[in-house]
């Protein structure tokens, strides 16, 4: 499956550095919610190659939603073909592949490919995580105010009452600085290789976090919900750190409990 899961990410990387800067058709899923041609034959791709070689394993793609084995099969796998759409469509290079394994419900296995660095992140259960296969471990940066760190937006921000933007404010006041790169997936990433210190955003999707998510806890980081309680895919807000600024985080998140 690791290997399976490192090919799928690497041929799809691939395929997006081929079209970069092409002349790309872009459809509309809302508003500012896009998806390319892109995304859909990165999605194929790695769809095709795990129902090729795992028949009896579910998937569950950000496009196409399920496919291959019906739900309630051991083993599913999460695929993010494309994390960082806007920024593709604009030729921003910040975009990655993302796809994680879950084993009855538990993510057990996540990578994460970057083609344009040329930078492959890997994590197995319990057995650490990598970049470009040496290891990798969260920062030991603290206290907050020293702190480098990163969120996102949801699409649907100018529809929501809750938009982040509240907490942005606060932590551009409490950290060092924020930034906002436009793919969770390497956000994730680049917490657990210890480029950023913290990570925070409101209204994500199992295929955006399943790989993100075990590569920082397995890198020596700590992810949770907002308030510190126990984080899973299905939930859609996510706090991930290198553990030192935790609590801090969640000191601002909660200033803005309603
Ligand atoms: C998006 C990116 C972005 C995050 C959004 C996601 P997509 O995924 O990860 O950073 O802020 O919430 O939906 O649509 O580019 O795969
Ligand atoms: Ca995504
Ligand atoms: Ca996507």
């Amino acid at each position: 499956m690791l290997e399976l899961a490192i090919r799928a990410a690497r041929e799809a990387g691939a395929l997006l550095l081929d079209n970069l800067g092409r002349r790309i058709e872009v459809s509309h899923k809302g508003p500012i919610d896009l998806v390319t041609e892109v995304d859909l034959a990165s999605e194929a791709l790695i769809t095709s190659l795990i129902t090729t070689h795992f028949p009896r394993h579910a998937v569950l793609a950000e496009e196409e939603g399920a496919s291959g084995a019906a739900a309630g099969a051991e083993y599913r796998w999460l695929v993010d073909p494309l994390d960082g759409t806007t920024n593709y469509a604009h030729g921003y290079p910040c975009f990655c592949v993302s796809i994680g394994v879950e084993r009855n419900g538990e993510v057990f296995l996540g990578v994460v490919f970057d083609p344009t660095r040329d930078e492959l992140y890997v994590a197995e259960r319990g057995g650490g995580a990598t970049l470009n296969h040496r290891s990798i471990r969260v920062s030991e940066t603290a206290p907050l105010a020293s702190s480098l760190l990163v969120t996102g937006f949801p699409y649907s921000i100018s529809e929501e009452k809750f938009t982040n933007l509240d907490h942005f404010h606060d932590f551009s006041l409490h950290g060092q600085a924020v930034r906002r790169d436009g793919s969770a997936a390497l956000d994730l990433c680049y917490v657990a290789s210890g480029r950023f210190d913290g990570f925070w955003e409101l209204a994500l999707k199992p295929w955006d976090t399943a790989a993100g998510a075990l590569i920082v806890a397995e890198a020596g980081g700590k992810v949770t919900k907002f308030d510190g309680g126990r984080f899973d895919i299905q939930t859609p807000e996510c706090l991930a750190s290198n553990g030192r600024i935790h609590e801090e985080m969640i000191a601002v998140l909660a200033r803005r409990r309603s």
